[in-house]
């Protein structure tokens, strides 16, 4: 069989309009045009401020070591990247529509933002590659809270405590001090042992973490079920949107998929090191709404109020 040459975008809306099981793999730029900085464009990336601010390695911020040993520096630079929550960019919207004619498999995100779910895509059809700031998670009791409730500190800058860890220290704080261990009895609470190091560190709540994907952290077990045994068999095409694929295992899963799977790129810069057979070039709010009017689908460009 003849392999089709795709180049054109009407290309790309032919393909569209003939696909089923369209996989939409996403990442910062996407949320760009909300003012939500990406983190590898020139000046305006997330990881250039941060050099620029002296820190050299930029990554390292989401470094989960780095993260428990100094969650002040997380805190104080995460405010940046927090997400308002109340529009969704025609992006988001242009996925929703794919998933409102029939169309959408799967949309793996690379976006803490949680703008999908806000922009309506169903949890069944989404998978949050490095996971989000929608919850966040104690580090030490693991007690889980909606993400929104440490937006607070991350604004002001200040290190999110565990509720729950405060609580139980005010309790102990409260409580007629620990029963000696006693002989006789065989309820001794052996753990009262281990109190007595403690008698001169004052106690602390745990760091409350966002529940994103840090270096050092696996990613979701569903990223890597899904993709493999589901998605990659079933896909007819493959659109790859505001990303710069910079980071494994996303960045390797257009190559995982084979070629007479047309693959499409929309970004602003090209790329050259990833294989795409047509590659739509410029801001992905405009591209995706000429993609759909092209389509002969009704895409607003606007932003879209949410909630
Ligand atoms: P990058 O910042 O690496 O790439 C964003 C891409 O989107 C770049 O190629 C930009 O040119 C492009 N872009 C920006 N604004 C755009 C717009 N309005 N229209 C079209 N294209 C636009 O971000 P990601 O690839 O998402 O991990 O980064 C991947 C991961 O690296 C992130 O998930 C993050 C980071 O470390 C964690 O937070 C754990
Ligand atoms: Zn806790």
């Amino acid at each position: 069989r003849k392999l089709e040459q795709y180049n054109t975008i009407d290309d790309a809306a032919h393909l569209l309009r003939r696909s089923r099981n369209i996989m939409v793999i996403t990442g910062a730029g996407i949320s760009t045009s909300l003012g939500i900085p990406d983190f590898r464009s020139k000046h305006t990336g997330f990881y250039d401020k941060l050099r620029q601010k002296g820190y050299e390695d930029a990554e390292e911020v989401f470094e989960i070591n780095n993260f428990d040993e100094r969650p002040d520096i997380f805190f104080s630079l995460a405010g940046d990247i927090l997400p308002n929550l109340t529009r969704v960019t025609p992006t988001h919207a242009f996925i929703r529509l794919l998933q409102d004619k029939d169309r959408l498999q799967t949309n793996y995100t690379q976006n803490i933002d949680n703008l999908e779910a806000i922009a309506g895509i169903d949890e069944n059809r989404l998978i949050q590659c490095h996971g989000s700031f929608a919850t966040a998670t104690c580090r030490k009791c693991k007690y889980k809270v909606k993400g929104t409730e440490i937006f607070d500190d991350i604004r002001a800058a200040r290190i999110a405590r565990c509720k729950r860890c405060a609580e139980e220290i005010e309790r102990k704080k409260d409580a007629p001090p620990p029963l000696k261990r006693n002989k006789s009895s065989s309820r001794t609470r052996t753990f009262d042992d281990s109190d007595e190091d403690e008698d001169d560190n004052i106690p602390e709540a745990g760091v409350m973490k966002p529940d994103i994907t840090f270096f050092g952290e696996q990613l979701p077990n569903t990223f890597f079920d899904r993709f493999t045994q589901r998605d990659a068999q079933q896909t007819d095409l493959v659109i790859v949107i505001g990303t710069s694929l910079k980071v494994a295992p996303v960045s390797e899963m257009p190559n995982y998929l084979p070629h007479p799977i047309p693959h499409i790129y929309i970004s602003k810069e090209p790329i050259a090191h990833v294989n795409f057979d047509i590659q739509l070039l410029g801001n992905c709010d405009d591209v995706v709404f000429e993609l759909a009017r092209r389509a002969g689908w009704d895409l607003r460009h606007e932003m879209i109020p949410v909630g």
